[in-house]
Formats: C-alpha cells, structure tokens, sequence
C-alpha cells in the first residue's frame, strides 16, 4: 500500500495553492491558482472570497486526484494570509461582501480615533498588537459600519466573520464548523494571549458581536473533516502561513528565528511560553497551539518585500520577470546612490506609520534600471536590519537567521541579507517552508509523527549558509544612507 499523503493548502496573498506531500517531507505535486487583486481606492486591498474558495477547491480536488483519491490522504493542514477577514452568511454560506485584505489601510481614521482616546495600552497588553489597520478587529468593524449586507446578517444572527483558514474550513466542511485556530485568533485585536480566548472588553471596545467569531482551537488535531473532498479528509493542522513557515524552519526552541520574504517580510523570534511584551513596538502573537498549551513568538511584519519586485514589473513595467532581478543587482558595483524605501501600503514594524508612502531617492542621469533594481532588493536587508535593532533592544537579539519565501531563491539578496545584519544567513534546500509547516502540523495532529520534533527530524532537509562577507565601511555607508531616506518619509 502506498503510504498516506498530506494534502496542505497554503491560500497566500497573491495565489492560492494546493500541495501534496509525503510524511518524510518529500513534494508529491503542487497545483497554484493566481488570486484577483481588488485595488477598489488608494490604501484599499480587497478579494474575492468565492474565488478564493473556488481556487482552492480546484487546486484541491487536482492534488486529490494526484494521490489517487481521498482516502490516500491522510490528513490536511491549512494556512493562510493572516489577519484577512472574510463576512459571510451562515444560511446561504456565502459571502456578503469583498474580503478586506491585511494591507488594507481604510480603517486608520478609525485607529487613530481610538489611539487618541488612549486605548492602545490595553490592546497591547491584551493582543502584543499596535492600534494598526493591519488587524483583522478594525476591518470587521467597518463591514458592520459600511455594508448594509453585513450588518443585516449581524441583525439577524446569520453572520459569520472569520480569517481566510476559517472561511476554508467552513466551505470544506460544507458549513458544519466554524472554526479558527489559536495563531490566526492572536491576529485579530480581539483575543487575549493570555486566556487564549475572544476578550469581552476588546469585543465591546470594537463593537464586533462574539457569536460572529468563530471558536479557536488548537493548530493541530482532529479539528474538522472535510465533507467535500471525496469520502472526507480529516482537517488536521492550522496555521497562519508566519507561524507555519516557524515551524517549517524547526524554530522549535526559544530564541529561534525565521525570515519569511513573500508578499511581505516577516520575522519572528520563538519565545516559549512566555507571553512577549514588545517595548519596541515588535508584536507579541501566538506561535501554536498544541494540547491547549500556546507557544509564543515576538513579530517584526514588514508589508512590502515581495510585492515591491512584483509593483517594478506590472505597474512600471521595468522589468519582465522577478528572476532577472539578480542578474540586474550583480551587473552593477552599487545602487549608484538609489536608495528605495517600499513603504507601499504604509510602514510597518518597527515604525509603524500608516500613512507613510514610499519614496525613491538619489536619482542622477546615471541612474539605470540596474541601479533601481538593485535599491529595491537592498531594502530588503535594510528593513530586516531595522527589525534586528529592535528585537535586540527587546532583548531577543538573533544568532543566526533562517530565511525563506520566494524571493529568497535570490542568492544576491540572501548574502545582501548576511552582508548587512552580519548575522550568518540559513536557506533550506526546499524554500516552502509555509507549506511543510502546515504539513508538519498536519502529520503531528494526524498522528503520522508524535511531535513536532519528531516531525522536523523525519521532514526537513538539508541548508546553505550565506556568511557575512562585506566591509564595514561599505555596510555603515549603506545604513547611512537608508537610515536618511528613512527621516525624509
Ligand atoms: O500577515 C500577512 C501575511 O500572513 C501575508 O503573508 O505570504 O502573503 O506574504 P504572505
């Protein structure tokens, strides 16, 4: 008999993917769908959350076929773009209105308001989150405020909110669970880390009904069955795709530390059980939930990394692919004094300034698509640069730094991001980190491993490293002249 497969979704911001894999972490198959994006006004992000869920069905259904039918899947794990927030309703289990995506900045006015009225403290003492639009809490508040569709649901107790793993499992399930795992709750703005449940205070303070929320549960176990695939699949791990490529990366132990350059950068740092408390405007968030006990996880987010190569070859057209990206970065001895700050949707971690726009500095008649290229993959070491100082003031300073996502195939850039942190840099050999994390939940909520441990012994492989190699007047030049851009925003 073949041995069981486990069949992952990773829904992400720009594709939605199914992938197959076996229990020793070997790939069987992988089918991608691209995702619409919604740019409806400036600082708005929206989705189309049928076709998310008709995406990933596909994408399913393919890689079930792949494994030759449902019952050679052992289990499903599921992760996802965080913090996204879907609204549908329970009766016709369909949406009531476009989903407002994490890069969504319509709801600042709103922050604002309630940072002046001095509630940021206990939103952070209560979530280890800012008073950003960046949460889910501010956007469901919005769609009860601006959509007549959602706030008829709400009246009449049919609606459903939930991020994009919570809408998953409810079309796959057909509507029997409604459900959210403990990772994706801790990016809402309305659940406690501390009693890893929805808070009564923030729920009031937003004004977003609780039998709206789904119920949080564990990352991993036997959460839900997914009726519509074949005879049913056990849905057997979860996890905001972050925490999953964490545990993809076996950041198993404190201290431990993953980079992450998709759409998004994201760093986060292992802490335990202990419950983080950013001084320096870090996030504190839930790493995973197992058996009832968190683990934690200290979080720089920064929004642009990916979307920046992305926003050079749709919108300026300057380049045609994201693989020429290297060869333009190594075909020239610098950026000629470019210097791009890619604050696109606002500026996140560490600054954290919503309204912030992105700016392109040091242009000459020198200045080459070459040197503009280059500048937009050196932020990359920047802004990773900028989270380091502010983990280390938090006292989380990294040893060594695991990268991966797409854009780190990139070798350039992973020895740019050696260069410029001078920390040593870890690539693994397969980069879908997302994806074998959820997998490695899936195995262990399935029973195929004992323990995540267990898990990243049998599932991971082998790493490069990439030392740091550049001069010291080089590298301070460099920070110089980012750290100055920066002062202009
Ligand atoms: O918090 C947003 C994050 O989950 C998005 O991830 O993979 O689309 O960059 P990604």
């Amino acid at each position: 008999m073949t041995p069981p497969a486990i069949l992952v979704l990773d829904e992400g911001t720009t594709s939605t993917r199914a992938m197959l894999f076996a229990a020793d972490g070997s790939l069987l198959g992988t089918e991608q769908r691209e995702l619409t994006q919604h740019y409806p006004q400036p600082g708005w992000v929206e989705h189309d959350a049928a076709e998310i869920w008709e995406r990933t069905l596909a994408c399913a259904q393919a890689m079930v076929e792949t494994a030759g039918g449902a019952q050679a899947v052992a289990a499903i794990g599921i992760t996802n773009q965080r913090e996204t927030v879907v609204a549908w309703d329970a009766g016709t289990g369909e949406p009531l209105s476009r989903a407002i995506v994490w890069q969504d900045r319509r709801t600042e006015p709103f922050c604002r308001q309630l940072r002046d009225a001095g509630h940021e403290a206990l939103v952070r003492e209560k979530t280890g989150l800012l008073l950003d639009p960046y949460f889910s809490g501010t956007k469901m508040r919005w769609m009860l405020d601006n959509d007549e569709a959602v706030r008829g649901a709400a009246d009449a107790g049919t609606l459903r909110f939930g991020t994009v793993e919570s809408w998953l499992v409810f079309k796959l399930t057909a509507g029997a669970a409604h459900i959210t795992d403990a990772s994706n709750a801790s990016r809402t703005m309305l659940y406690s880390l501390e009693t890893g449940d929805w808070d009564e205070e923030l729920l009031a303070l937003l004004g977003v009904p609780r039998a709206a929320l789904p119920q949080v549960v564990d990352c991993a176990g036997q959460l839900a069955t997914a009726s519509v695939l074949g005879s049913g699949i056990p849905i057997c791990g979860m996890a905001g795709d972050q925490q999953a490529a964490t545990i993809g990366q076996a950041c198993l132990s404190p201290g431990e530390t993953k980079a992450t350059y998709g759409t998004g950068a994201f760093v986060l740092t292992n802490k335990g059980g202990e419950v983080p408390m950013s001084r320096h405007r870090l996030l504190g968030t839930v790493l995973c939930q197992l058996d009832g006990t968190r683990t934690y996880a200290l979080e720089g987010s920064v929004f642009v990394a990916g979307s920046l190569v992305q926003w050079l070859r749709d919108s300026l057209g300057l380049i045609a692919s994201a693989k020429e990206t290297e060869a333009l970065a190594r075909s020239v001895d610098d950026s000629g004094g470019v210097v791009i700050v890619p604050a696109l949707s606002g500026l996140g971690a560490p600054h954290w300034l919503a309204d912030a726009r992105a700016s392109i500095t040091g242009l000459s008649f020198a200045t080459g698509k070459a040197q503009i290229v280059r500048a937009a993959l050196e932020a990359m070491a920047h802004q990773t640069q900028d989270l380091r100082t502010a983990f280390a003031a938090d006292g989380a300073d990294w040893a060594l730094l695991k990268v991966d996502g797409g854009m780190i195939a990139n070798d350039w850039l992973a020895q740019d991001i050696a260069d410029i942190t001078g920390l040593q840099v870890e690539r693994p050999g397969f980069v879908e980190t997302t994806a074998l994390g959820a997998a490695m939940l899936a195995a262990v909520g399935a029973g195929l491993h004992a323990t995540l441990g267990d898990a990243a012994s049998a599932m991971i492989g082998d790493r490069q490293v990439f030392s740091p190699a550049m001069d010291d007047a080089v590298r301070s030049a460099r920070i110089e002249n980012w750290d100055a851009a920066l002062a202009k925003l």
